[in-house]
């Protein structure tokens, strides 16, 4: 089976070499777990490493925002410029607003698969999934991304969720897109004593996957993630 890495380093090995390809996998975390940077860098790798072509759709920072966040973290955006694009589609959102909520879905899709004609990605983060269900305006929440999950897997690429989890709560999804998702990645903050925090992410779940269960200590160092052993004391 073909896998797409995330290149966190010591993280792929742990998932069996990856996420399988065409899976959709959500990225769970808290406020500032560093959810955004984290998918940007797997897309990022994935262009430097395979020349693969990645689209990141942000609906919650603008793609200035965001692409000074990146660059502030090291990213050299220009390497990838040809294979990657950020688009806000925050900017429709604006525009589109008189149209009525649900034209929204309907022309985010048509975006999509319009620049999937034209670039050919075969790796989409979007960002969010609480802000898409928004802009969306569903009813029936868990209906409407069972459907929508499944359009993804007909665009035939490998999708990327970011999801927000409330500080203070276990859950993964408020609308049962945990279950509805072949993979979920969870990344959350550590208090390990008084005074330190530590960040920490798990492979909760991944479909046609043999992997471990179990957090890892999430390090982002010289612009490389990487995932090591939690050291108890
Ligand atoms: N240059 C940097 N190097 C390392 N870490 C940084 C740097 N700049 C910011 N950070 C950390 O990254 C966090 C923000 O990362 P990111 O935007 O990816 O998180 P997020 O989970 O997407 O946040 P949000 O919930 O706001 O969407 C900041 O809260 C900060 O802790
Ligand atoms: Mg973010």
């Amino acid at each position: 089976m073909e896998k797409v890495k995330t290149y966190i380093e010591g993280f792929d090995k742990r998932m069996n070499g990856g996420i399988p390809r065409g899976n959709v996998v959500l990225i769970i975390g808290e406020p500032g777990t560093m959810k955004s940077s984290l998918a940007y860098s797997i897309l990022h790798n994935n262009a430097l490493k395979n020349k693969e072509v990645g689209t990141y759709v942000t609906l919650e920072q603008s793609r200035k925002g965001l692409l000074r966040h990146l660059k502030s973290m090291g990213f050299n955006i220009d390497a990838v410029g040809d294979k990657i694009s950020v688009v806000d589609l925050s900017l429709i959102r604006r525009k589109l607003e008189k149209l009525g909520e649900h034209t929204w879905l309907h022309i985010f899709k048509s975006y999509a698969k319009n620049l999937k004609e034209n670039m050919d990605y075969t790796l989409l983060v979007i960002d969010s999934l609480q802000v898409l269900g928004l802009l969306a305006g569903f009813e029936r929440p868990r209906n409407e991304l069972f459907h929508f999950f499944g359009w993804l897997k007909d665009l035939e690429v490998t999708t990327f969720i970011i999801s927000e989890q409330p500080s203070n709560t276990m859950e993964f999804g408020k609308y049962g897109e945990d279950f509805l998702g072949d993979g979920i990645i969870h990344l959350k903050m550590e208090k390990v004593d008084d005074i330190n925090i530590q960040r920490r992410i798990r492979c909760v779940k991944m479909r046609e996957t043999k992997h471990s269960f179990n957090y890892y200590t999430l390090l982002f160092q010289n612009g490389v993630f990487k995932a090591t052993k939690v050291i108890h004391d």
